[in-house]
């Protein structure tokens, strides 16, 4: 297994762009199940978990081709309707074909996803929501069976705002006959991405960019091509690798709007950014100022952004807060930044951070994507050499990291071999 070097302490200095969303990518991809053709989508990230969707929409019989950060994907030949376990296991968002091929083959079996680090991670909402359009659910053998004569439209209210539930009802709504009412759906960027995907397929959706989401069934879906939103969660941990190092960046093909509450903060804490169209310019104080954050759905502060700024408070000039309400026991980093010298109090689903002049580089293991970019943030403030061990989390949702902070003066690299 990989790992990743970093010799700490240089200040981050250049221009880096920022690739497509993974999080909009993947459900973009399983929606394309719900139209028989010739798909297009471009600013794809090379992604590991890109290519484990790639791989299970051609078990389900699509022909799909992933060259230059673009993807052509045609279903027209679709007629396996599952998800087996082997590919479920390795990657929770496969659950999103689950209701485009109930919606347009009245059938599905997909694994039901198991643990992660994150906590746990239930889908009674995305199944409780399905039942609700008509389908009928069983559970056998580890895997979700759900098969309906037809889906009908109906009124769901989610208890909790849920980005994956959200994007499953939405692509079983867009199919079935009459009226959906989603109420508290996500809006997260990612969920509009897909929404709007839909409407260029020709759906009828009201309300996108809104918690209540409004839809129309239509009878048919088209092919079309389309190009993915920038990544928000990339882009916001290079503005913390930059604010961490002391350094001075721009990040292009991004977007500063969907990207407000983490803006907000790193300016509260000193750092200094001025927003383009499509660019973000970041330049760190010579201090950086504790400042506590507490995770909440779009557009409050994301919670894939925690285990960053967590890192970013370990060497603020004094204590700070940090809060997950969405994962509550998202903080299995908290230890390894301990092992670098952070000074961490954990209480339920909180911590408190103390700053600390330097972290002192070390061997540090990955837990999970988000946990190991604020290890990497880390090793780029540490003093000495920090090695992150595991480093196939960080292949799921970050195109080219060490290339792109090598781009911007980083003394970083990748080896083989490793825990
Ligand atoms: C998406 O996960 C993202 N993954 C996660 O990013 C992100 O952390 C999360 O949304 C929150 O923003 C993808 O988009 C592929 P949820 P998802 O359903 O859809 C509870 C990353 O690092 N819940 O919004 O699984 C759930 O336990 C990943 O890129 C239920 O109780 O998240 C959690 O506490 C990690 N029942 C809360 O809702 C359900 O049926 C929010 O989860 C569904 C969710």
């Amino acid at each position: 297994m990989d790992k990743i070097g970093i010799n700490g302490g240089k200040a981050l200095k250049g221009r880096v762009k920022i690739s497509g969303a993974k999080n909009a990518a993947l459900p973009i991809m399983a929606a394309t199940l719900l139209a028989s053709g010739k798909f297009k989508i471009h600013n794809v990230p090379d992604l590991r978990d890109v290519k484990t969707m790639a791989h299970l929409l051609r078990i389900i019989g699509a022909q799909v081709e992933f060259a230059n950060n673009s993807l052509t994907i045609d279903t027209s030949k679709c007629n396996f309707y599952e998800a087996p376990y082997e590919l479920v296991k390795t990657m929770r968002a496969s659950i999103y074909v689950l209701a485009p091929l109930l919606a347009r083959f009245l059938e599905a079996k997909v694994s039901l996803p198991g643990g992660c680090a994150l906590g746990s991670r239930p889908v009674d909402l995305h199944l409780k929501g399905l039942e609700k359009l008509g389908a009928k659910i069983e559970l056998e053998k580890g895997y979700i069976v759900a098969n309906a004569k037809k889906l009908t439209g109906a009124s769901i209210n989610f208890d909790i705002s849920s980005v994956g539930a959200t994007g499953n009802i939405l692509m079983a709504a867009v199919l079935a006959q009459g009226r959906t009412v989603i109420g508290n759906a996500s809006h997260e960027p990612e969920i509009t991405a897909l929404a709007q995907f839909l409407v260029t397929m020709g759906a009828d959706i009201e309300g996108i960019e809104t918690g209540r989401l409004t839809v129309h069934g239509v009878n048919h879906l088209k092919p079309v091509e389309y190009t993915v939103v920038p990544d928000r969660i990339e882009t916001g941990t290079y503005l913390m690798a930059a604010a961490i190092t002391g350094g001075e960046v721009e990040l292009t093909d991004t977007d500063p709007k969907i990207l407000t509450s983490l803006v907000s903060k790193l300016r509260e804490c000193g750092v200094l950014i001025e927003e383009g169209d499509s660019t973000l310019y970041c330049k760190a104080p010579n201090q950086i100022k504790p400042v506590s954050i507490t995770t909440a759905p779009y557009p409050g502060f994301p919670t894939d952004l925690q285990a960053q700024w967590m890192t970013l408070m370990c060497v603020a000039n004094g204590s700070s807060m940090i809060t997950d309400t969405i994962f509550v026991d998202r903080f299995t980093h908290v230890a390894e930044l301990r092992r670098l010298g952070a000074e961490i109090k954990r209480n339920k689903n909180s911590a408190v951070v103390t700053g600390t002049e330097n972290l002192n580089g070390a061997p540090v293991m990955s837990t999970d994507l988000r946990a190991s970019a604020s290890l990497i943030l880390a090793g780029l403030r540490a003093q000495g050499r920090t090695d992150v061990l595991r480093v196939y989390h960080i292949d799921r949702g970050y195109e080219k990291i060490e290339e792109k902070l090598k781009l911007l003066g980083a003394d970083i690299w990748r080896e083989e071999g490793g825990l």
